[in-house]
């Protein structure tokens, strides 16, 4: 088996006095976290409150939804060794990435399209972030604007891009242009969808590609009053950050149209090189799995790396991205920031992850589980319980900051060491 204690492994966690969590629950936190303690309650929710095709659309991944139930099985598997006698308060989760500060290491992932899950979800999922001061991606495929996003959560946005190449990546350097005059500080490309794959559950659900509102949906959506009252507040989602670059018309089979043209592949290396020089803020590349991988991304000069599976829903025989993790943190670690996502559901997944290596864990199953349980409220809880159950999971471990987690040992029986890669260029 691998050695997969971090590198920074001390024997013995130090007993400087705990600094303790600030600011107590509100009366409406305490309630939510009784009726919906876990993200697997709100999960439960969601599937019982949303139309059939939003729930298959957010919850399904690739073939029999192995990938899933492998991220969460290998999550589950790694455990960390406390160390009792040091710490007598709940501890702080604040951290700090690509300078700017946050208030735990947790992170919400781009989700395109996120208005079929729950209409007005980029607003609500911006609105949270700002007031909780965590990472929001905005997907370039969103129903907000960059800038409406921008002014929504300032201090916390970053934008994700897929890939534009037409007419020499005339449209993607746009919205890289545009990314920078709303202030937005860091930008994340995305490279692990080269291909389309199929989502069984999404298919079976009646989703067509193009997404259209056949009757069947239309049907589907009348069984769902939150859903629908969310539709009726925030309108019919589209694609508006792509409306400047379409001519005439934008109907949804017009925009279906210009994506099949101008949208497609994941960026090449040469891709990535060349957004890196358009790019002056932090540039975090989404979708490694592979150390050679990694450390070409920071050849290239780039900052982040998103060590994900893209939540299990490309092919399901991909790694879980927490078994990657090790050889990745190996390898690059100290050079590049690293946020690990896919199947992270809880604050102890995000201590795992910190633990093996990582920065931060960003989720994005578990916000749209959140949305289509508590609507609007939904994300602010998740977000809550997140930061509650990781500042209970430092405590417990004997850790006064998010920091130590780097100090404790770990036990994580599937990860990927280096060596298994040693004859694998
Ligand atoms: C409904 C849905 C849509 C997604 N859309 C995008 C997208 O547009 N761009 C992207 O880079 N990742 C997208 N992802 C992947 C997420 O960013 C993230 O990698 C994944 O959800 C993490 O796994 P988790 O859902 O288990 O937390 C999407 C995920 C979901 C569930």
């Amino acid at each position: 088996m691998p050695d997969t204690t971090p590198s920074s492994y001390q024997p013995a966690l130090d007993s400087r006095p705990a600094p303790a969590a600030t600011a107590g629950p509100t009366p409406e936190q305490l309630t939510l976290r009784r009726r919906f303690p876990t993200s697997l309650d709100l999960r439960a929710r969601a599937r019982r409150r949303l139309p059939k095709f939003s729930f298959e659309y957010l919850d399904g991944g690739a073939g029999a939804d192995t990938g899933i139930n492998r991220n969460w099985a290998s999550l589950d598997a790694v455990e960390m060794m406390p160390r009792y006698g040091n710490v007598v308060a709940p501890p702080p989760t604040d951290i700090e990435l690509f300078g700017r500060s946050y208030s735990a290491p947790v992170g919400i992932s781009p989700i395109g399209g996120p208005g079929t899950a729950f209409p007005g979800a980029e607003t609500y999922l911006a609105r949270a972030a700002q007031a909780a001061r965590v990472p929001y991606t905005l997907g370039v495929l969103s129903a907000i604007t960059i800038e409406e996003a921008a002014e929504l959560a300032p201090d916390v946005i970053w934008l994700q891009l897929y890939r534009f190449a037409r007419n020499e990546h005339k449209i993607g350097l746009d919205l890289v242009r545009r990314a920078e005059a709303a202030g937005i500080r860091t930008l994340m490309l995305t490279c692990d969808t080269p291909v389309r794959t199929t989502r069984p559950r999404e298919t079976k659900s009646g989703i067509v590609n193009p997404f259209r509102l056949t009757n069947r949906l239309r049907l589907d959506a009348m069984t769902s009053l939150p859903w629908m009252m969310s539709l009726m507040r925030n309108g019919i989602p589209r694609f508006v950050n792509l409306r400047p670059y379409m001519d005439g018309g934008q109907s949804l089979a017009e925009a279906a149209a210009f994506m099949r043209r101008e949208q497609g592949g994941a960026f090449t290396w040469d891709e990535i090189a060349r957004y890196r020089d358009h790019w002056k803020g932090p540039l975090v590349l989404k979708g490694v799995l592979h150390p050679a991988d990694a450390e070409r991304a920071v050849s290239l000069g780039v900052d982040g790396l998103v060590v994900t599976n893209h939540g299990g829903r490309q092919i399901d025989a991909l790694p879980a991205s927490i078994d990657s993790l090790p050889a990745i943190a190996a390898q690059v670690g100290g050079r590049a920031s690293i946020i690990l996502d896919s199947g992270v559901r809880s604050g102890v997944d995000v201590a795992r992850a910190v633990a093996l290596g990582a920065d931060a864990a960003f989720a994005g199953k578990a916000f749209l589980w959140s949305l289509g349980a508590l609507g609007s409220r939904g994300p602010a809880h998740m977000i809550d319980l997140f930061k509650q159950d990781l500042s209970a999971t430092l405590g417990q471990l004997g850790c006064h900051t998010v920091a130590d987690l780097r100090s404790v040992k770990v036990r994580h029986p599937g990860a990927y060491g280096l060596d298994d890669f040693a004859d694998d260029p």
